[in-house]
């Protein structure tokens, strides 16, 4: 860890409870934790208490903290050419950062706008895929399906596509156009169904939607390859491939969300087709782009669908749709070098590699006491607690469970993030397995300890 600056952690936090407003604000409450420094896979907080940094961010820092040749990139940038209105104009990294990413995206997805962040990339694509139908003359094709326990933002049209729970709580969604189907989720499904069965009918789900809906009507589906906050939902096998037969059949395009999944959290830079069999119409992708150390966000379009416009509209197809910072200089060098530096350092083999062993690890969590379920794949992985085994019944929401996991983590140096009775995993992609094995064993002693405080508390009666 390289700075010495002077903090005044009391001041900071003073004025941070006074002015500021986080995402997923408890107004009224708002506490804190002041981080002041990072290297590699650690942070630092203000009292210099060291933790490795299990979700890298939030799945975004995918080769470490305070890598300098990311850091000189960007300042050349800024020194260079900072910005410049992008539409009219372009800069060298906008062009080589386009060309290159032509070489890394799956099947004929070649065309690439830029936006600041994955909610941005996500509504950026919905609004070409409208843009697309009005252009081909099929103005009735508007709506969209999405799933439950997914997130694609938080813009107000990208937080409609989220089913989240908790999602619509005293906040306004886009109803009349966005439909949800229920959470692909295999730990969840119902008692004697197959997996094999259950992916049959998660399929049959969507195509009953469209019919039902009219595939006239029907735009889009969007879909994260696995459902990344909504706690490392990993659809069964084959599920992927059914749903894009089914969008084949009906003309619906399908939208890959891997703002999440790509940019090596899963081997590759983009995990649609070698993860999961697919090449969908677009995909999009954010976080791990620049590896968080500049927001930008990515829509990979169909080279098919934009000739699909210029056949049909000629000259006169404008999209009027595009950000102040699309295209931003300093974003495109920094995902140019942030591809860079992934291909140079191997990172993609490394994560391939470390992933099979983080998985593996994990699983040894399964038997600990309260843990319902652990899944994940590549990078990424989830524990699930539950109260009993058996009926895989969750504890109670009130009992906030994955923040009393990840108190107890923290106490031991790992910060991990808890949704309700889920905690989950995504470090930065470097993690070594020594690493990995450090992570895994805090999280091990946490469950054991949290687990006996429930029964000395009288919470929980330890029974599964
Ligand atoms: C799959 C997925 N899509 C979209 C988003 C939204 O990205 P952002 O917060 O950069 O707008 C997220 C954020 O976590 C995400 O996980």
């Amino acid at each position: 860890m390289r700075s010495n600056l002077h903090f005044d952690k009391d001041d900071l936090l003073a004025k941070n409870k006074a002015h500021a407003v986080h995402p997923w604000h408890e107004f009224g409450r708002g506490e804190h934790t002041l981080l002041t420094d990072s290297e590699g896979i650690y942070v630092l907080d203000s009292d210099g208490n060291k933790f490795i940094d299990g979700i890298g961010g939030m799945w975004a820092v995918q080769i470490g903290y305070g890598n300098e040749e990311m850091a000189q990139a960007i300042a050349d940038q800024v020194r260079r050419m900072v910005f410049y209105s992008p539409w009219s104009m372009t800069t060298p990294p906008h062009a080589e950062l386009s060309a290159k990413l032509a070489t890394l995206t799956p099947g004929d997805l070649n065309r690439f706008f830029y936006s600041t962040g994955g909610s941005t990339a996500n509504d950026s694509a919905i609004r070409f895929v409208h843009f697309y139908f009005n252009v081909m003359e099929q103005p009735e094709k508007k709506h969209i399906i999405t799933r439950e326990d997914a997130y694609h933002g938080s813009t107000y049209l990208s937080a409609s596509l989220c089913g989240k729970p908790g999602n619509d709580d005293r906040m306004e969604l886009i109803k009349d156009f966005i439909h949800h189907l229920s959470s692909p989720n295999p730990y969840r499904r119902p008692d004697n169904m197959t997996v094999e069965e259950f992916r049959d009918a998660k399929v049959k789900e969507l195509e009953d939607k469209i019919l039902e809906i009219g595939p006239e009507k029907v735009a889009c589906f969007i879909a994260e390859p696995v459902l990344a906050s909504g706690g490392v939902i990993v659809p069964p096998d084959g599920y992927h491939v059914g749903c894009l037969a089914v969008c084949r059949r009906y003309n619906v395009l399908y939208i890959s969300d891997e703002v999440v999944t790509g940019f090596g959290r899963m081997g590759h830079f983009f995990a649609s087709e070698p993860v999961f069999g697919i090449v969908p119409d677009i995909i999009t992708s954010a976080k791990g782009f620049t590896s968080g150390y500049i927001p930008a966000g990515l829509t990979a379009l169909s080279e098919r669908l934009h000739q699909d416009i210029v056949d049909k509209a000629g000259e006169s197809a404008t999209f009027s749709h595009g950000f102040t910072y699309s295209g931003h200089p300093v974003a495109m060098a920094a995902a140019l070098k942030n591809i860079e530096i992934m291909e140079r350092e191997h990172l993609m083999e490394h994560s391939r590699d470390v992933g099979v062993y983080f998985q593996d690890r994990l699983k040894s969590l399964a038997d600990l006491p309260m843990v319902g379920d652990v899944r994940g794949v590549g990078i990424m992985g989830c524990v699930e607690c539950v109260s009993s085994k058996k009926t895989k019944k969750a504890f109670d929401k009130e009992l906030q469970l994955g923040k009393r996991l990840d108190t107890k983590c923290q106490k031991y140096g790992l910060i991990l993030r808890p949704f309700m009775h889920l905690c989950v995993f995504s470090p930065p992609i470097i993690i070594t397995r020594a690493q990995v094995d450090d992570m895994v064993g805090i999280m091990d002693r946490s469950i054991r300890e949290v687990a006996d405080d429930l029964i000395r508390e009288g919470i929980w009666d330890g029974k599964d």
